[in-house]
Parts: structure tokens; C-alpha cells; sequence
């Protein structure tokens, strides 16, 4: 069994466990650990690796662990193999258990631990018993259409954070702002991880705020930074504002002049998308950064070369001399989507679609609910006449 927990499956699922990724996500990687079925290495596994070390660390969300252990178990006897008795007894641990069910008692908030899986082809680091990867816990909510939105994980903030993560140099040194509805932090989380001079984190919520705070509380604690390279420890590096987009003060955000703007699913409503445009509109033009003058060109796919037509090449030479926004984004209604882009070209905004031109790493293998491939990155800067 040791040497089967370091096969790629087993990483997969101990990471989608702990990330409170679908049950059913958890069943499927379980029977890929098994080669097809939840054999009784699989449960050991399941038992010692998601379970026990979950009761023995005092964490875990019970509702999602009885769950778990009911599908592992009715998948098994379905397929009329033995269960173990392991399994049996911690899910009686869990039908008795007093911590009771969460959600009944209206505790929605949980601690979810994405895990950014470094891809590497070298043998040295996958027989390695501790992979590289970036663990971020998040204290998140599982209601996110209650009133919650600020506060559940949204897959563009997971697209984003592989982007950072996939092209740090692009990030290192530079002040970003993500200033667009930062939610539960991730894309926060993961900049400090790349070593940005400064970050600014905003959310027009108060409640989705005082959660952001607490994830980058949780990180400063669990995250493992170089002592004096983590800015989570500087506190002067990471800033956490109040900024609602249809009352942000025009002198306050020309005061932030950062290098790079980000967002994560934040164009949703017609009714703010004036506002949100004003305050990226503005943030473009108050900039003028020494560090800003050394280029760093982005990494380009090698299908995009060719494609100068998409507007690509022109925003790679902005981003050398102007600061510029990445804006991720998952084209729910295309009306709205299209109601951006025509209020951000009436505000001298140049939007371009750069999702085909960059490379981005594959760090979330394990995440099958995540949908890579419904996201749209933009890319946005001011043209100046
Ligand atoms: C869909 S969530 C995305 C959160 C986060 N960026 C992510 O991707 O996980 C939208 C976020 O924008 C914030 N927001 C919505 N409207 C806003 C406004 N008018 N001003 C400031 N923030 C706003 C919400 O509080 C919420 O945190």
C-alpha cells in the first residue's frame, strides 16, 4: 500500500477528499485507484488517509464524510466484494457521532483545502512521498446561491489561480489589485505564492470580507512560505479593503496605482457592470510604474504564434508599458457578457479574449466538477489616443 499511495490516482483522491469535491468525483477516482473497482487496498486507504486522518486532525464536515462513506460502501457491496470493517465502524462513528449534521443546525460554512498539484515529469519528485504543491484551506460556504456568493469557490478564481501559479514571472514584483470581488481570497491566496511586491484584496460584501480575512488568517498559519519571503507575514503587503464598485471614491483607487488588476467571476450583473468597468477603467489609467518598463513577455501557446489578428500581441506589448487587468470569467448569459465589453470599449477599454494564447498548467487534475474549459480569460488595458 505505500507504494501504491504515491501513484497519481491515490494523490488525486486524498486531494479531492480533502477539497470536498463531489462524492460521486470521489467514488469514480476511488475505482481508478482500484483499476476499475473499490478494492480492499482502495478502502484501507480511504479509511486511513481521507478518514482517520480527518478525525485525528479535528476537521472534516460531517454531513460530506457520512456521505462518502455510505456511496463507498453501497458501491462495494453492489459489486459484492467485502467491505471492510474499518469503514463499517467509522461510519457508525458517524450516525452516532454528537458534532450531529452541521447543515441541519444551519452551519454552512466549511473548511474546504484545495490542493495546487505541481505537474512534473520528474521521477525524483513523483516517488517522493510529499509531491511539491500549494495547499490553500479555505473556510467557504456550501450555500452559494443563499446569499453566500462571496464565499463559495468559483471556477474562475480556480482558472486564475492556475494562471498565477503557471506564469509567476508575470506576477513577481508587481503590485496587483484584485480588486473585483475577491470572494473567499484563493486568487489572494495563490498571488502571495509568487511573490508580488504588494496585493490589495477588496469585496463590496461585508460578511464575504470578514471570511476573506480569516482565509488569509488560515494561510498565514498553514501555509509554508521562505520566513522572510512570505508576505502574508507582512502585513504591510497585503491590504484587505471595503470597495463597493458604485461608490468607489476615483482619488482612493488612483491612490492603489497597481501594476496588474484581477477578477474572478465577477461579471454577472447588468445592473453593476457599468460600475465594475468604471472602477477597472480607472485603475488602468493612474499607473505609470517603474516596473513596468522590463519586459516580460507572456508564455504563449505554441498554436497561438500566428494569430496576431486576435489582438493578442498588442496587449503583451501594454502589459509592458501600462498596467493591465486579467479578468476570468465563465460566460453564463452571453447578453451580459456582451454588455461588458460594449460598456468597456465606450470607456476607451481594450478586451481581449486571451484564453487560446497562454499556458496554463493543469494544477487541479483531481478536480473533476472543475470545468477548465468553461472559462474565458480576458485581457484588458487602456487605450490611450
Ligand atoms: C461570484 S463571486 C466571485 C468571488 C471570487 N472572485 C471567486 O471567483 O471565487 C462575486 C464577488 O463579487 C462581489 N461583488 C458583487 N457585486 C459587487 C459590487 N457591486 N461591489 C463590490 N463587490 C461586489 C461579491 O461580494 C462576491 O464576492
Amino acid at each position: 500500500m505505500k507504494g501504491d499511495a504515491i501513484r497519481p490516482a491515490w494523490v488525486h483522491l486524498v486531494s479531492a477528499f480533502h477539497a470536498m469535491e463531489p462524492t460521486d468525483s470521489l467514488i469514480s477516482i476511488s475505482r481508478e485507484c482500484g483499476g476499475g473497482a473499490i478494492t480492499e487496498d482502495v478502502q484501507h486507504f480511504i479509511s486511513d488517509r481521507c478518514i482517520t486522518k480527518t478525525i485525528t486532525d479535528g476537521k472534516g464536515h460531517t454531513p460530506y464524510i457520512k456521505s462518502f462513506l455510505k456511496k463507498v460502501i453501497l458501491e462495494v457491496e453492489s459489486a459484492a466484494d467485502v467491505v471492510i470493517d474499518e469503514l463499517y465502524e467509522q461510519l457508525s462513528f458517524y450516525m452516532t457521532s454528537l458534532k450531529g449534521d452541521d447543515l441541519a443546525k444551519g452551519t454552512s460554512r466549511v473548511i474546504r483545502e484545495i490542493s495546487f498539484l505541481y505537474p512534473t515529469d520528474n521521477i525524483e519528485d513523483q516517488v517522493s512521498q510529499s509531491p511539491r504543491k500549494v495547499v490553500v484551506p479555505l473556510n467557504c460556504s456550501l450555500n452559494m446561491l443563499e446569499g453566500d456568493t462571496g464565499c463559495s469557490i468559483w471556477p474562475s478564481s480556480l482558472f486564475l489561480s492556475e494562471f498565477i501559479l503557471s506564469c509567476p514571472e508575470l506576477f513577481s514584483m508587481k503590485s496587483c489589485f484584485e480588486q473585483l470581488g475577491s470572494g473567499v481570497g484563493l486568487v489572494g491566496i495563490c498571488l502571495a505564492h509568487v511573490k508580488p511586491s504588494k496585493v490589495v484584496l477588496s469585496d463590496g460584501d461585508l460578511s464575504t470580507l470578514a471570511n476573506l480575512k480569516l482565509n488569509l488568517e488560515l494561510n498565514h498559519v498553514n501555509t509554508k512560505f521562505g520566513s522572510s519571503e512570505s508576505i502574508l507575514e507582512d502585513p504591510c503587503k497585503v491590504k484587505c479593503l471595503h470597495l463597493l464598485w458604485e461608490s468607489a471614491v476615483e482619488s482612493d483607487l488612483q491612490d492603489l496605482m497597481p501594476d496588474i488588476v484581477l477578477g474572478a467571476d465577477v461579471i454577472y450583473d447588468p445592473q453593476c457592470i457599468p460600475h465594475l468597468v468604471n472602477v477597472i477603467a480607472t485603475l488602468l489609467t493612474t499607473k505609470k510604474s517603474n516596473s513596468l518598463h522590463k519586459e516580460v513577455p507572456i508564455a504563449l501557446d505554441d498554436q497561438s504564434n500566428s494569430d496576431s489578428s486576435s489582438g493578442y500581441e498588442e496587449f503583451v506589448l501594454a502589459s509592458t508599458t501600462q498596467p493591465v487587468a486579467y479578468i476570468a470569467s465563465v460566460v453564463r448569459n452571453i447578453n451580459t457578457y456582451n454588455y461588458f465589453h460594449k460598456v468597456a470599449l465606450e470607456a476607451n477599454l481594450k478586451v481581449v479574449d486571451i484564453t487560446e494564447n497562454i499556458k496554463i498548467f493543469n494544477f487541479l487534475p483531481y478536480m473533476l466538477s472543475y470545468q477548465r474549459s468553461s472559462v474565458r480569460l480576458l485581457g484588458i488595458y487602456q487605450a490611450f489616443h
